[in-house]
């Protein structure tokens, strides 16, 4: 089969899904598939309307991709797709939607508020943050709504961070999510599905002795990751299991990947999912993937003909 590959767009995160993109483009050429890239522009819909691709792959993180605007185009050109549909898309990609919904679901979440920016200049800074710590207490999370690679996010310990973490969410996006700061041990889950049904690979820890932001994620050496996860069997189903859940309950298709905290007392806490993974050099779904023993060219390939 002939597949499109879609990476870069005008996102924060343009980088990273040009290198994602690329390698996967590579590896699906290593599996003997006929492979082209393609950016996110004007030129897109007739280049895929002349080639007629047997499946577009978007590899695009941020808006414009994980938002699911590009894989509706797809749809509308009736053409396949790897991954999931545009409408699971763009809940999972707003970050307190899809925690409004996993909780009603029974899945744990870190407590949250939301703050439009325009709210946050109308009533002032000061008596919003106030509000906001007088609920959710000390240290709090704060990012963007919509946005990834930690890019907006900012790690608040005392009140007096707050206005400066807000200047920064808001630079990346119109509304902030502020959430409790959860400890624990840092997983994230990878669901694959290659026409069985959805399956966990192996949880992928992540240890930084900083905060995990844009370059403690790209940047290697900056990050240890232990993959699997140094977990008890009990704890590797018990966030496996959460993985799974927000899979389905969300409704997404073919590839996921869920960042979840496991809490020392055992709960599991959902913090965010993404429906375009990172398949960098140093990204989370090929180690998985890898420590589950896949070859990245045969997953990939077997991703694509699932989707066929
Ligand atoms: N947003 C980045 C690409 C990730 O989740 O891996
Ligand atoms: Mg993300």
């Amino acid at each position: 089969p002939r597949v499109a590959v879609l990476a870069g767009g005008l996102t924060h995160e343009r980088d990273v899904s040009l290198r994602s993109g690329r390698r996967v483009a590579e590896a699906l050429r290593t599996s003997g598939l006929e492979v082209s890239v393609h950016d996110i522009d004007a030129d897109l819909i007739p280049a895929l309307v002349a080639l007629r691709p047997d499946v577009v792959w978007p590899i695009v993180h941020g808006p414009t991709g994980e938002d699911g605007a590009v894989s509706h185009v797809v749809e509308l050109l009736g053409l396949r797709l790897v991954g999931s549909g545009p409408h699971e898309a763009r809940v999972a990609w707003n970050k307190p939607v899809a925690k409004a919904v996993l909780e009603r679901a029974g899945v744990h979440t870190p407590a949250y508020a939301t703050l439009p920016h325009t709210l946050f200049r109308e009533l002032g800074a000061t008596s919003v943050l106030d509000a906001i710590v007088a609920r959710l207490g000390l240290p709090l999370v704060v990012k963007p709504s919509r946005g990834g690679s930690a890019l907006g996010v900012s790690w608040v310990t005392t009140a007096d961070e707050l206005p400066r973490a807000m200047v920064e969410c808001f630079a990346y996006g119109d509304i902030a999510l502020v959430e409790r700061a959860v400890t624990g041990t840092e997983v994230a889950v990878s669901v694959v599905d290659l026409g069985d049904g959805p399956l966990a690979l192996p949880a992928v820890e992540i240890v930084t002795d900083g905060p995990y932001d844009y370059d403690a994620r790209y940047n290697a050496g900056r990050t240890e990751y232990f993959a699997p996860a140094r977990l008890t069997p009990d704890e590797a189903a018990a966030v496996a299991g959460v993985a799974l859940r927000v899979h389905h309950e969300l409704g997404l298709s073919r590839l996921s990947r869920s960042d979840l905290i496991l809490r020392p007392d055992g709960v599991v806490e959902f913090i965010e999912v993404n429906v375009a993974p990172g398949m960098t050099e140093t990204s989370l779904l090929p180690q998985a993937a890898e420590a589950a023993g896949y070859e990245l060219p045969a997953l990939y390939r077997a991703l694509v003909e699932a989707s066929l």
